[in-house]
This record gives structure tokens, sequence and C-alpha cells, in this order.
């Protein structure tokens, strides 16, 4: 009897085992998300104080990036409307991405049009008053960025620093963390 009952214990503990395992490598695919996410907090005034990508089109932008200013704003359907504007060749450009709420509160899908693509956009982290840690990740094409947007165009050391953490943490080396300079150009009365 005791030992068809430790076999018993054997085989539930095997299967309770079994399940654990299945949960921690669902959880360690995924990125941890911003708890209690409160989108109506989210909206307003960022800008894009800190970036990271391995992307070669990133590389190459690097050096001539400047900060641009987002304005998150909710959409009648349910999205959110990402409107940055940013200095390109010596003019300011504005840009709208169509955000659609994802399986995850502060999960949201972004297609291109131009570029045929999806991916998905996670709030990580964010205190809603100063700061939000970003992450986007291709859903059918290979790709990775890691965002920090700030409340203000001047974030502090400390700030700047837990993005380099965050962006480590993600897998990105030093060399393709950027953060950008701000230009008076395109932000001007913006703060
Ligand atoms: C969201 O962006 C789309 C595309 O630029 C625009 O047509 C629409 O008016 C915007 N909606 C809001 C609420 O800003
Ligand atoms: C970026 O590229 C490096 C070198 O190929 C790789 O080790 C790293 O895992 C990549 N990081 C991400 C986040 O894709």
């Amino acid at each position: 009897m005791a030992s068809l009952g430790s076999l018993w214990t054997g085989l539930v503990l095997l299967g309770v085992l079994g399940v654990l395992g299945v949960l921690q490598t669902a959880a360690q695919a995924q990125t941890s998300l911003q708890s209690d996410f409160q989108q109506d907090k989210f909206l307003g005034h960022w800008f894009s104080a800190g970036l990271a990508s391995n992307s070669s089109w990133f590389r190459e932008k690097k050096a001539s990036m400047s900060m641009c200013s987002t304005v998150v704003t909710p959409r009648e359907d349910g999205g959110l409307n990402l409107t940055s504007t940013f200095l390109r060749k010596d003019q300011c450009e504005t840009r709208t991405m169509q955000l659609w709420p994802a399986e995850t509160p502060g999960s949201y899908s972004y297609h291109s049009p131009r570029w045929g693509r999806t991916s998905l956009i996670s709030v990580v982290e964010i205190n809603y008053n100063e700061y939000a840690l970003l992450d986007t990740k291709g859903i059918d094409h290979d790709f990775r960025m890691a965002t920090l947007y700030s409340r203000t165009q001047t974030p502090r050391a400390e700030l700047k620093e837990k993005f380099s953490a965050f962006c480590k943490a993600q897998g990105f080396t030093e060399d393709t963390i950027v953060f950008p300079p701000q230009t008076d150009k395109c932000l001007k009365g913006k703060e």
C-alpha cells in the first residue's frame, strides 16, 4: 500500500512539475507587462527619450536620430492613435500609428500599411506621470525594439540608466541603445 501511495504521489508530483514547466516556459516567452494597466493615464504627450533596436535600418539612422514627440489619443473604435512629430530632412513630419488592443491590457497590435507587417507593442512598465518602457516585437517578421517614453524632454539620469538596464535584460547590446538629442525645431512649445 505504501509503495502504491508513493507511486501516486510521484505521478501527481510529476504531473504538477510538468504543468509548472509549461507555465514557466510560457512566462519566459513573454515579457511581463505593467500590472493594472490604465489606458486613460497612458494618454497625452510623450517624448521618445530612448530607443534600442537590432535592425540594420536602425543602426544606419542611429547617429542622425533626434527626439520626437508623440501624442497618444483614444479612438472611438477602442484603439489608440500614436501621432509622432519628428525632424526629417530639415522638416517636421507627422505620422500616425493606429494601435489595436491585444489580449493583455497594455498590449497593442500595430499593422504597418507601408510594410504590410504586424507588430505587438507592449507597455512593460509605466508610472504614467514620468516614464513608460515599451517593447515592440514583430509578429510576422523578425523585429525587436525597446522605447523609453518620457513626459519631459529631459529625463532624469536614473531613468536613462533604468532604460539601459531594461534594454540589456531584453538582449540588446550597448551599441544599439540611443538617447536621441533634443531638437528645438519640431519640439518647440510642446512641453
Ligand atoms: C487617428 O488616426 C487616423 C489616421 O491618421 C485619423 O484618420 C483619425 O482621425 C485619428 N483619430 C483620432 C481620434 O485622432
Ligand atoms: C541583437 O543582436 C545580437 C547579436 O546578433 C544578439 O546577440 C541579440 O540577442 C539580439 N538582441 C535582440 C533583442 O534581438
